[in-house]
């Protein structure tokens, strides 16, 4: 048995545009990365985190990556085990970009790779939803579940929890924009409302069922007809500066469809390219400079593995 292991965990958007809390898939780039060793005494402690500014728990009770390490290790009878992790962030902390799930996801990874795979990728989802209730109040899988699995992920159901990896089209590219603004997931979610018009619940699953369709068809054009969304978009988008004109540019110059990243503040778009989707970032970086928001921005296919060991 291995006694330490290096592995990272990539980004993910959720929601998609129309699927709140039921869409997501994951990204090469960016991603975060833990490395965790074996220690004699048990517990689990952290010792390190970098490329948090200090914004980040050491407390292992309170990090989000030792605390779904700690119910995984619990869940399996093995309180004995000890091991010390380091955390590197390689993203922006708050940033809708699945950044608590990526170090959730990398460490429960790391956990259960160190022994040998006694729960499958499906089977940590659960775990990796404590760090997501830890981090902003609600347990949801949008993020860690493709972080997890890879690719594109449908909770079809929270409970019981069913989740259904979907096919999607290979060419897909995706143009992440990161406007450095602050939008914590806790407080977007709180500003959305609990009821729903009918009509703009028929939109909603008409274009959900379109979104998923279009990944089984390899039709790009469906995905990007059906990334409409009449709910959370119109409240969330307050959040995000001049979305609608980053909306506009983006589509003027190519995207099949765009929206928010999980809770926001990033916005993403899909492309048929990856000349395209890094076209795109440039013009959308060059907007958010101009108007004196700084801002990172990322290019990326989808990720069809999920998280891997760094040798
Ligand atoms: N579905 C979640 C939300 C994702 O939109 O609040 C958070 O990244």
């Amino acid at each position: 048995m291995r006694d330490s292991i290096k592995v990272f965990a990539p980004a993910t958007v959720a929601n998609v545009v129309c699927g709140f809390d039921v869409l997501g898939f994951a990204v090469d780039t960016p991603g975060d990365e833990v490395i965790m060793r074996r220690r004699l005494e048990p517990g689990v402690v952290i010792s390190k985190i970098t490329g948090d500014d200090g914004k980040l728990p050491l407390d292992p009770k309170k990090n989000t990556v030792s605390a779904s390490v700690r119910h995984y290790l619990q869940h399996i009878n093995r309180e004995d085990i000890g091991v010390d992790i380091e955390l590197h962030k390689k993203m922006p902390i708050g940033s809708g970009l699945g950044s608590s799930s990526a170090s959730t996801v990398a460490g429960l990874f790391a956990m259960n790779t160190l022994l040998n795979n006694p729960l499958s990728p499906n089977e940590l989802v659960p775990f990796a939803m404590k760090g997501e209730e830890l981090a902003c109040g609600t347990g949801h899988a949008d993020n860690v579940a493709p972080a997890l699995l890879g690719g594109f992920v449908l909770i079809r159901s929270y409970e019981p929890l069913d989740i259904i990896s979907l096919p999607f089209p290979k060419e897909l590219h995706c143009a992440l924009v990161f406007p450095d603004v602050d939008v914590p997931t806790r407080d977007a979610r709180r500003m959305i409302r609990n009821t729903v018009q009918l009509k703009d619940a028929v939109t909603q699953w008409g274009n959900v069922a379109g979104l998923v369709s279009g990944l089984f068809m390899n039709d790009i054009d469906l995905i990007g007809r059906s990334m409409q969304d009449a709910i959370i978009e119109p409240v969330r988008s307050i959040l995000i500066p001049n979305f609608y004109r980053l909306k506009e540019i983006a589509l003027e110059n190519g995207a099949v469809g765009f929206g928010i990243s999980g809770s926001g503040p990033s916005v993403f778009a899909f492309t048929k390219s990856n000349e395209t989707a890094i076209a795109i970032t440039q013009k959308l970086q060059r907007h958010l400079t101009n108007i004196h928001i700084a801002n990172q921005t990322y290019v990326s296919a989808i990720n069809a593995k999920g998280p891997r060991i760094v040798d």
